[in-house]
C-alpha cells in the first residue's frame, strides 16, 4: 500500500510518500481500504518527536473514513464493503495509508449524508468535542461558555454542539476568521489580535480551551465561581487554576463506537455541519504540515487517499 510515513523526527521534510506492506486483520479487527484521512493538531507534534516513543517507519494521523475490505475472525457487526470511520486507538499513529487494520469495535458506520471526506474530518475533533462539551464540562441549557479557537477542527465543532445544547457561546479567533465563527453559530466574536478576552469576558460558565499556553492559563479569569474549565492544548494535564472557586479538567478523550455514533447522529439531525476543508494527496503530506503546523487555517486539512 502507499503511504505517508517517517523514519526520523523533524521538521514537514522528513514526512516521506512511498510502499510499506499491507496490513493483515487479527481477530476482532477489520482492514479498511482508506478512502478519506484528516490531520489533526497532534499529528505535526508526533512528527516532531513531542511524544517520543515511536517505531521506525511510523505512519502518521489518526482519524479515516473508508471501506471494510477484511473482516477478521470474530467479527459479526461489520461486513465486507460497509462505509466506516473512525479514530485509531489512543497512542497509535496510522491513518495516512491505502489500508488500515483496527478493532472492529472502535468504529462505527458512516451515514450515507456524510462523504467519507468530511467523515474523516470529524472522527477525532468531533469526538473530542462531544467528550469535551457533553462528558467532561457536561454544559447545559442557558449557561455561557468561552470556546477558545473558534476557527479550529475541534473549536468549530465545539460551538455548533454547544448551540445545540441551548448554551451561550463566545469565541476567540483572528480577524480573518470572524464571520466563518458567526456562521457556526457563534453569539459573540473576540478578534484576538484586537481586544483582550480577560477584559472584555467574564462569568462564563465553562471554558472549553483548544489554544493552550498563556490563552488556557488565562481563561480560567472568565468564570464565575464554581465555573469549571476543559483543555486539550496544554499536554496530557489540565493547567492548574490560579484561583481556587473552579475546576480545572482533561476531557478523557477515549475510542469507541457510541461517540462516533453520536458525531454521526449530530451531524444526520443537522445539528452540525462539517468544517470548511482543504484537500491534499497523501504525497501532499509535508505540505499539510506546513500549513497544520503554522495553526492560522480554519476548518480541516483532509487527505483525499483514493
Ligand atoms: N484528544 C485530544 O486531546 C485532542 C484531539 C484533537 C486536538 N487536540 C489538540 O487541540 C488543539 C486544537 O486542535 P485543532 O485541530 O482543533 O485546531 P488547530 O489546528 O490546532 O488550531 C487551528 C486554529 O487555532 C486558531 N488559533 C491559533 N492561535 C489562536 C489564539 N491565540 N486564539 C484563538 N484562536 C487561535 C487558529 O485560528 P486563527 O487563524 O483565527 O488564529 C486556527 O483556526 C491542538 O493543540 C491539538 O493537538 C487534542
Amino acid at each position: 500500500m502507499k503511504a505517508a510515513f517517517i523514519e526520523q523526527f523533524g521538521g514537514p521534510e522528513v514526512l516521506k510518500y512511498g510502499d510499506l506492506p499491507d496490513p493483515a486483520a487479527a481477530p476482532g479487527e477489520v482492514v479498511v481500504d482508506v478512502v478519506a484521512a484528516s490531520v489533526n493538531g497532534a499529528d505535526w507534534k508526533v512528527r516532531a518527536g513531542q511524544y517520543s516513543e515511536a517505531k521506525f517507519p511510523l505512519v502518521l494521523g489518526r482519524d479515516f473514513s473508508g471501506v471494510v475490505a477484511v473482516a477478521g475472525a470474530g467479527v459479526d457487526d461489520l461486513k465486507i464493503g460497509d462505509a466506516v470511520f473512525g479514530v485509531l486507538e489512543a497512542g497509535r499513529e496510522g491513518a495516512y495509508a491505502e489500508k488500515i487494520a483496527i478493532k472492529a469495535a472502535i468504529i462505527a458506520k458512516k451515514p450515507d449524508e456524510l462523504s467519507h471526506v468530511h467523515a474523516a474530518a470529524m472522527a477525532l475533533t468531533g469526538l473530542t468535542a462531544t467528550i469535551a462539551i457533553e462528558t467532561t464540562l457536561k454544559l447545559r441549557r442557558g449557561e455561557t461558555i468561552l470556546i477558545q479557537g473558534g476557527a479550529g477542527g475541534v473549536a468549530s465543532f465545539a460551538i455548533q454542539l454547544a448551540k445545540h445544547i441551548g448554551a451561550r457561546v463566545i469565541t476567540t479567533t483572528s480577524a480573518a476568521n470572524l464571520d466563518y465563527v458567526s456562521g457556526l453559530g457563534a453569539d459573540e466574536v473576540i478578534d484576538y489580535n484586537a481586544q483582550d478576552f480577560t477584559r472584555t469576558v467574564s462569568g462564563c460558565d465553562a471554558v472549553f480551551d483548544t489554544v493552550g499556553g498563556d490563552v488556557a492559563q488565562q481563561s480560567f479569569a472568565v468564570l464565575k465561581p464554581g465555573g469549571r474549565a476543559a483543555f486539550i492544548a496544554s499536554g496530557a494535564q489540565a493547567p492548574k487554576p490560579d484561583r481556587s472557586d473552579v475546576t480545572s479538567l482533561r476531557p478523557a478523550v477515549g475510542r469507541a463506537r457510541a461517540p462516533l455514533e453520536r458525531i454521526a447522529q449530530l451531524v444526520t439531525a443537522g445539528a452540525v455541519r462539517p468544517p470548511e476543508i482543504k484537500l491534499y494527496r497523501l504525497s501532499q503530506a509535508a505540505e499539510a504540515h506546513r500549513v497544520s503546523e503554522a495553526r492560522h487555517f480554519r476548518g480541516k486539512l483532509v487527505f483525499q487517499v483514493r
